[in-house]
């Protein structure tokens, strides 16, 4: 009886610090999920296809390992992270320290059901493995409709409800959506459901070796005026 205790209140730990990332603890938790999810980071900016002069905001941002990776897709890039984790926002600005001395990377403080942006500031806004602590998702694909300009497109990454079920740590609040409920809440938003995309990971490391996750990339657009 104790050791499952014990095994619960380990899961409950892990899952409040995927959620937002806390002390010491938090900092090695933000550095292993670099490893899971790398793929997933190099599958969503394909399908970001980005395109010299853009402006992208990414929700989420963790430690910040992976802008590198968005400013080597194209030139002349504006790129702003948005973290409500203080101490992500304080380790990736020591991650970023040039990129944003350059003047091209903003990391900022904040929740994205709240942003503080202007309307229509981006033409891309992409989160990965973010959009299952949305507790009331509405509210957040309202902001990120705010934030759009017209024709401006969301990526919103996640790993498929069958692949979730299969993580010990995601009964302690954590929310999965299939196809069909995101089309329902772009509708809801305003927002137009492009695709899906679907892609199988290679193994990662989770709690043991992970094999054979599904993941899905949302991509919904806000309408041209
Ligand atoms: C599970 S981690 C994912 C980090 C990184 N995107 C990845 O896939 O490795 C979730 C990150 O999103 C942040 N986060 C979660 N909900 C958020 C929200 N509503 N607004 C801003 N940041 C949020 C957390 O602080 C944390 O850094």
């Amino acid at each position: 009886m104790f050791r499952k205790f014990f095994e619960q209140l380990r899961w409950k730990k892990l899952a409040r610090q995927l959620r937002k990332p806390a002390g010491a603890a938090g900092i090695d938790v933000a550095g292993k999920m670099n490893t899971a999810n790398e793929f997933l980071y190099d599958f969503t900016l394909d399908e970001m296809m980005i395109r010299e002069n853009e402006s992208i905001l990414e929700i989420g941002f963790g430690n910040g390992k992976f802008f590198s990776k968005q400013f080597s897709r194209a030139e002349n890039l504006r790129i702003t992270g948005l973290d409500f984790s203080g101490v992500m926002v304080r380790t990736a600005r020591k991650h970023n320290k040039a990129l944003i001395k350059e003047g091209n990377l903003s990391l900022v403080k904040g929740q994205s059901d709240k942003m503080p942006f202007l309307s229509a500031s981006f033409d891309k806004v992409f989160c990965i493995n973010v959009a299952y602590f949305w507790e009331d998702p509405q509210e957040h694909l309202l902001e990120i409709y705010r934030v759009l300009r017209p024709g401006g497109r969301l990526y919103a990454t996640i790993r498929s409800r069958e692949s979730m079920n299969q993580l010990p740590f995601t009964r302690y609040g954590f929310r999965t959506y299939t196809e069909e409920e995101w089309k329902l809440l772009c509708h809801l938003n305003n927002l137009l459901f492009i695709r899906c995309s679907s892609v199988y990971e290679p193994a990662f490391p989770g709690p043991g070796v992970i094999t054979g996750a599904r993941s899905v990339c949302l991509v919904a657009e806000k309408r041209s005026l």
